[in-house]
């Protein structure tokens, strides 16, 4: 079989170099089609001349001068014969999963200015002949399993502006040639195996913009001349083994926007000189052994977005100046040994999205003023000095998700956080605080959020149950009960939050990232997924596969890699837009947060909050992860669900229903808690969304409800259906399958409870759990009636 093949393929190409037409370059078309790089759709039509070939691009006289090729090849770079292109300037070969070597013969390209090879699988090393590419400007290798030293010949490569190294296995050191690429402008050399100092001959290179030499194992001190490189807007040192103190000539950098020094072995102090980097908008120098106080010159960098200091060695109390930081969306201090007490000034701060504190010495009364902070996410001042009471103020925190004020001195009673739903971490252990816990908190919160603490009741309900269901109870109406005992609603008509999105809109890329702290941009993200390469795909979906992306900043975020169906319609964009911006503004504690989109001519990606456990369709069928979702955490997950889907129906701005509530679209997080993913996204990609009535089936065969099957009529009791199936699969612990028409036929009989639900569980002995139980298999059998209208 194989051998036909291939003979067919000889013939074609045969064909095509005999069947030649005038000018014709005889060498360069059996150089394009022994490189086996196109298929013998194409190589076999003899009616397309080789310089029409896609991603082939030719001079006047015929003769190849550019490859670009982005697609999948999975073919063998050593297969063509680069001697026979001759006027090649332009070869790009991204993410074609080319294997094999950097084949010496492609250092006779002599024009090439543009080489590209990134996100391939190319080992092997890169061979010292590079040198005889003398017009070559950017070179890319990164994101392959490129080995070996940096040949020092590079350095000949005068002309160069870009070398993109990352992201492979070099190691040795950084040649001291490199002094030689006085146009050097982007050199990236991140997640390799470098090591040594940074070499003194770097210090000419004044027209680097973007030096990466981060996730290596550089070590020595940052050296004085950096403050040379006037040009750089973006240095990353983050993940090394640099020592010494941080250099005060670091301050002649006016146009830098990003310093990251993370995770090194810093001392000394923070230079005043810091104070001069007016453009300065993401500072992290946090997992150093930094010493001494914040310089008071660090309140000049007012368009400072995030400040990173934690885990260091800080003291002192804050200066004044630090709440003049006006655009900081996040302030992380946490694990070090500041002293002194918070201003009220700290409401300067209006855009602030996460202040962390915790594990310091901070004392004095938590300022009301926080509670004029209107965006807050996230606040921690665990582990201090603080007295006092809770403001009350702190009522007032409508995006308040996570509040940890355990181990400190406040007093008083607690606030009543309930015109909060989205709260979802609360820890006020280790006080001294009194009096009733609120009851919406005693509900949602476990008793070791208050533990430590002077004489707390919490008030608790025993019922008796029995493990007989009569059928009759399951008649009664699904939203009836729902509304009454599942379905706890929220407040009505959440405000839109009004943050501005960080917007980037470049060469038809489009990206926009809301409510994230620090930087990131789309390279960012495709550097994290090698290019959304396969191991980074944790899930395959009808829209798509979903990534898992380390940002630089450490934050891992989930990638939905969507269909790119609709490339290059601009409607179509600015619809998606206007969705995906609306899906943004969605926020509920048990709905997956979307930090935002990117729209680009390749591709186009959501990209999601992340969840560490998976779907629920994935962790039932793990016997170890199903066992660790316990009776208690399942019932918390059909309650969490019920409670998104009834948000998203009645109670949010644009009520919406979600079409395919399927087990895998139900993911839980590190703690197994529930969160419905995919809200929206049938709409968003049904390009006449404009109506719920005209759907076309989105949903997940066996989650159906039957009547969408037939009528393809949307409404929110499709989704009601759906629900009913995952809440009967998380309780007996699979596909209900069959088991429930033989639960709904089987009328006037008692459901025998312990023989349905899942073995892998020990029978419910606490009464409270079992008792939801009975009442949610109820409650999932009256969803699953056939008939709609009930
Ligand atoms: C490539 O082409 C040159 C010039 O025609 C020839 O000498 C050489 O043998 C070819 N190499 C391969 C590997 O085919
Ligand atoms: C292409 O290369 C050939 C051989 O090196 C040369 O004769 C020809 O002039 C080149 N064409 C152009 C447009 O540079
Ligand atoms: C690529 O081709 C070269 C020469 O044709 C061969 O030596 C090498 O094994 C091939 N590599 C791979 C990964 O196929
Ligand atoms: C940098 O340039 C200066 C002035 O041209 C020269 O004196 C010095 O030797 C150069 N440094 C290195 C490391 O090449
Ligand atoms: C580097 O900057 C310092 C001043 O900060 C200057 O004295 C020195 O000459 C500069 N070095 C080079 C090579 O330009
Ligand atoms: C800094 O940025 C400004 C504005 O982009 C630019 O005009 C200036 O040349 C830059 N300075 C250096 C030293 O590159
Ligand atoms: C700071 O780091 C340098 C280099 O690692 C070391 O030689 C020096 O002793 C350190 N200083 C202090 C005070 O720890
Ligand atoms: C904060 O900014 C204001 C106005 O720009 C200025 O007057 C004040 O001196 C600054 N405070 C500190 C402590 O730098
Ligand atoms: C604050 O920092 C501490 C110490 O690093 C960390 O354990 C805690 O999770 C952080 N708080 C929040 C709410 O992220
Ligand atoms: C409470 O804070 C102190 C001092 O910060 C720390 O040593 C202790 O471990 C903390 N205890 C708890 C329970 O977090
Ligand atoms: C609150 O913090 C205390 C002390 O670290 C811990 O024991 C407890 O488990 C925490 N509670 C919650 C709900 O996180
Ligand atoms: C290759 O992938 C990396 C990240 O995976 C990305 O930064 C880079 O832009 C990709 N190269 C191209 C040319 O798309």
């Amino acid at each position: 079989m194989s051998l036909v093949i291939l003979l067919s393929i000889a013939f074609s190409c045969y064909n095509l170099i005999t069947a030649a037409q005038p000018p014709f370059k005889q060498s360069e078309a059996s150089a394009l089609c022994n490189s086996g790089w196109w298929p013998p759709s194409v190589t076999g039509n003899t009616a397309l001349p080789y310089y029409a070939w896609p991603g082939v691009w030719c001079d006047t006289s015929r003769s190849v001068k550019e490859i670009d090729l982005t697609h999948r090849i999975g073919g063998n770079l050593s297969n063509m014969n680069f001697s026979l292109l001759p006027n090649l300037t332009y070869l790009q070969l991204v993410h074609t999963e080319m294997a094999g070597v950097i084949p010496l013969q492609i250092c006779t390209l002599s024009r090439l200015t543009y080489l590209d090879l990134s996100n391939n699988s190319l080992a092997g090393k890169l061979p010292p002949c590079v040198q005889n590419l003398i017009s070559l400007e950017v070179l890319r290798i990164d994101h392959n399993q490129i080995s070996g030293s940096i040949p020092p010949k590079l350095g000949n490569l005068e002309r160069l502006t870009n070398l993109y190294l990352q992201f492979n296995a070099l190691s040795g050191v950084v040649p001291l040639t490199i002094g030689r690429l006085h146009n050097l402008q982007s050199l990236l050399c991140s997640s390799n195996d470098l090591g040594g100092s940074i070499p003194l001959e770097l210090e000419n290179l004044t027209k680097l913009n973007v030096v990466d030499l981060s996730c290596n194992n550089f070590i020595g001190p940052i050296p004085s001349f950096i403050g040379n490189l006037t040009s750089l807007t973006r240095l990353y040192l983050q993940e090394n083994k640099f020592g010494g103190f941080i250099p005060p000539e670091i301050g002649n950098l006016m146009n830098l926007t990003i310093l990251n020094l993370q995770r090194n072995k810093l001392n000394g102090s923070i230079p005043l000189e810091i104070g001069d980097l007016r453009n300065l908008e993401f500072l992290d120098l946090s997992l150093n052994n930094l010493v001494g106080k914040i310089p008071l010159e660090l309140g000049k960098l007012i368009k400072m977005r995030a400040v990173d200091l934690s885990s260091n060695v800080f003291t002192g109390p804050l200066p004044s100046s630090i709440w003049n930081l006006t655009s900081l969306n996040s302030l992380s201090l946490q694990v070090n040994k500041f002293s002194g007490s918070i201003s009220s000034a700290i409401d300067n701060l209006e855009y602030l999205i996460e202040l962390n504190l915790s594990e310091n010495r901070f004392d004095g009364a938590i300022p009301s003023e926080i509670g004029n902070l209107w965006g807050l996410e996230i606040l921690d001042l665990s582990s201090n000095n603080f007295v006092g009471k809770i403001p009350v103020e702190l009522e007032s925190l409508r995006w308040l998700s996570q509040l940890d004020l355990h181990n400190n001195s406040l007093f008083g009673s607690i606030p009543a956080l309930n015109s909060n739903s989205l709260l979802y971490r609360l820890n006020l252990s280790y006080n001294y605080l009194k009096g009733p816990i609120p009851k919406n908190l005693v509900a949602a919160f476990p008793d070791t959020a208050f533990i430590g603490n002077d004489d707390f009741r919490r008030s608790s309900v025993i019922l008796h149950m029995t493990v007989f269901i009569p059928l009759a109870a399951v008649f009664i109406s699904c939203i009836v009960i729902g509304s009454c005992f599942l379905f706890q609603r929220a407040t009505k008509s959440m405000p839109i939050k009004t943050v501005q999105p960080e917007t980037l809109e470049k060469n038809g890329n489009f990206l926009s990232i809301w409510n994230y702290d620090g930087k990131i941009a789309y390279e960012d993200i495709i550097n994290a997924t090698e290019d959304f390469d396969l191991k980074y795909c944790i899930g395959t979906g009808g829209y798509g596969s979903v990534y898992r992306a380390r940002l630089p900043n450490g934050k891992v975020v989930a990638l939905k890699k969507l269909h790119r169906l609709e490339a290059e319609d601009l409607s179509f964009d600015k619809s998606f837009r206007n969705e995906v911006k609306h899906l943004t503004e969605i926020r509920h504690r048990s709905i997956i947060k979307l930090h935002g989109f990117c729209l680009h001519r390749r591709c186009m990606f959501l990209i999601y909050e992340f969840m560490e456990n998976g779907s629920l369709f994935c962790v039932l069928r793990d016997d170890i992860e199903a066992v660790e979702l316990d009776w208690s955490k399942r019932v918390d997950l059909v309650q969490d669900t019920a409670h998104a889907l009834s948000y998203m129906h009645h109670d949010c701005a644009r009520p919406m229903v979600h079409r395919d509530i399927s087990s895998n679209n139900i993911l839980l997080n590190s703690k197994m808690q529930a969160f419905v993913s995919d809200f929206g996204t049938a709409r968003l990609l049904d390009r006449d969304s404009s109506s719920n009535f005209t759907a076309t089936i989105a949903g997940t065969y066996g989650y159906i409800a039957p009547e969408l099957a037939c009528t393809l009529i949307v409404n929110e009791k499709c989704d009601v259906y759906s629900f009913g199936v995952v809440a009967m699969e998380t309780m007996i612990g699979e596909h209900p399958g069959d088991i429930v028409s033989t639960l709904l036929t089987s009328s006037g009989e008692d459901i025998m409870l312990h023989k349905i639900l899942d073995p892998r569980l020990p029978f419910p002995r606490e009464n409270s759990v079992a008792r939801s139980i009975v009442l949610i298999v109820s409650l999932a059998l009256a969803c699953l009636s056939a008939n709609p209208k009930s």
